[in-house]
């Protein structure tokens, strides 16, 4: 038994949603409450490792002993990420990124000119920050584990271990519906090369801490 079982790792978990903007004044996200991804981040410390959190709009308070960067949009976390990542040696992406953004975000507040025209908006896709992360040469070396979530509506378990390889990550972590946006329990299925685990319902934290135990293990594996 090792009571730190990260010790010497830096892992870099991303959490909540992002935010989209339309205009300086409007924008476009999602129910995401961050509450998982801050979970990880705080059984991560407590299992030794240096953390830091990439968080998007979120009303959480940051664990004691993890860094914390604040961003906004997709391209934002990705950005923070990029700079965070080369010495990260775990990546884990909770965050509920955006699919897609707003062609253009308009400079000043779009203004209703009293014809009753509505605005029309179009979309441009995000990138896949997750998938082009474990694509990288460092996560293709195994100098950075690389975990991704999936939250689906239906088939989880199909979804899921197509999801895993699609990313090109070694464990994915499905949500066990129905929707847990917000709440604080929560129930995962983990997927990896070698198959699936239950983790059943229980409060985030206590999944958080069997989540790390599970990544911890396949580290030294
Ligand atoms: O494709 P989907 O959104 O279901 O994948 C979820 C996983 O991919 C999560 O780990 C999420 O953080 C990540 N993701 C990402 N960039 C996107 C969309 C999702 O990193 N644009």
């Amino acid at each position: 038994f090792q009571p730190k079982p990260l010790a010497g790792q830096h892992v870099l978990v991303s959490a909540g949603p992002t935010f989209e903007a339309i205009d300086p004044v409007r924008g476009l996200t999602n129910l995401s409450s961050g509450k998982m991804g801050f979970a990880i981040a705080r059984a991560a410390h407590e299992a030794g490792a240096q953390v830091t959190l990439v968080a998007g709009p979120v009303g959480l308070p940051t664990p004691r002993g993890v860094g914390r960067v604040n961003v906004k949009s997709a391209l934002n976390m990705q950005k923070s990420l990029d700079l965070l990542l080369p010495s990260a040696t775990v990546f884990v992406s909770a965050a509920a990124v955006a699919d897609w953004r707003p062609a253009q975000s308009a400079e000043h507040k779009i203004k209703k000119d009293g014809s009753g025209a509505v605005p029309t908006l179009s979309f441009v896709e995000n990138p896949d920050i997750l998938a082009s992360i474990a694509a990288s040469p460092r996560a293709k070396s195994g100098a950075l584990y690389c975990v991704g979530f999936a939250a689906e509506s239906h088939d989880l378990e199909e979804h899921a271990q197509a999801k895993r390889k699609r990313k090109g990550v070694p464990l994915l972590v499905g949500n066990i519906g129905p929707a847990t946006f917000g709440q604080d329990d929560n129930a995962l299925l983990l997927v990896d090369e070698q198959g699936m685990k239950e983790l059943p319902r229980a409060p985030k934290l206590v999944l958080a801490r069997q989540l790390v135990g599970e990544i911890a293990r396949r580290l030294t594996s």
